[in-house]
């Protein structure tokens, strides 16, 4: 596995091996790997016969208050877990490599960013678009691969390529849950044993949902409160939002009828946890 950190760098390497886009797979991450990231590289690795993988905790994209500082970080053991999947190429850029001194320019999108987790963590997705759209120029993929327990943040990519008219094909794939429903985050490091106990609530509130749902219940208001009820039955469990919205526009629905996304952010002490289940009527 090659490791770079200099887009000048990869952009040569890449030009001198005569890799053509379309053979570029390629998985931004943040680093601190787990089972979650690791299902994306497998699935680039299956679809394309390049596959770059990127680690940097862009700072653009944390709020002055939120964890930046404290975001786990263990290059060595992502390092060899990137090996051990057969990963190309890994991008690891410095804030130095990434942004200049006097860097004035940003990515926003309007819209779907507006709502959700938008609405607590103000230009957190101007944040996420601008690096993601920095590191799709630097790498030049065919296809990027996204995980969709930040679905929020897959559709706002999704109409960030449509939009600017970016020649990626952004890959959605599927949540990856720990075997007792939690769904794999970096954060989920913060957790202590009991506080990992409460945050079960989250993907037990989402079943509580689904079970209402399939039994005929349309009304996002009772889903709403229904998971509210399961949230705040447990200990130190903070919610942030619980919102069911269109799947592709994200726009809030009332009575559900095509594809929803039903979403939450729920604080489990000083953890902000995100998970999500789509529906369909
Ligand atoms: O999902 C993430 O880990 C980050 O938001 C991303 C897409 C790598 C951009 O920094």
């Amino acid at each position: 596995m090659k490791i770079l950190s200099k887009p000048s760098e990869l952009r040569e390497f890449i030009e001198q091996k005569g890799i053509k886009r379309e053979e570029i797979g390629f998985v931004p991450t943040m680093g601190y790997l787990h089972e979650g990231h690791l299902s994306l590289v497998r699935k680039c690795r299956h679809e394309n016969s390049f596959c770059v993988v990127s680690i940097f905790v862009n700072p653009l994209q944390f709020g002055p208050n939120e964890d930046l500082a404290a975001y786990p970080r263990d290059l060595d053991r992502d390092k060899a877990l990137l090996e051990k999947e057969g990963v190309d190429l890994l991008f690891v850029p410095t804030e130095q490599d990434m942004y200049h001194p006097d860097f004035s320019t940003s990515v926003k999108e309007t819209r779907l960013s507006r709502y959700m987790c938008g609405a607590f963590r103000l230009g957190h997705f101007d944040g996420v678009c601008t690096v993601v759209l920095k590191l799709f120029n630097i790498v030049q993929p065919k296809r990027a691969y996204f995980g969709e327990k930040d679905y929020q943040q897959l559709q706002v990519l999704r109409r960030m390529v449509r939009d600017l008219n970016v020649p990626v094909e952004v890959v959605g794939c599927p949540i990856v849950r720990d075997h007792d429903g939690l769904a794999l985050s970096s954060r989920n490091v913060y957790l202590t044993k009991e506080q990992r106990q409460e945050a079960l609530r989250i993907p037990k509130a989402l079943e509580e949902a689904e079970r209402l749902f399939k039994e005929g219940e349309r009304r996002a208001s009772v889903l709403e409160a229904k998971m509210r009820e399961v949230l705040s039955a447990g200990k130190g469990l903070k919610v942030q939002y619980i919102e069911i919205r269109d799947a592709d526009n994200l726009e809030e629905v009332e009575e559900i009828k095509g594809r929803v996304v039903v979403a939450l952010a729920v604080y489990v002490g000083k953890a902000r946890l995100i998970d999500n289940k789509i529906l369909e009527g």
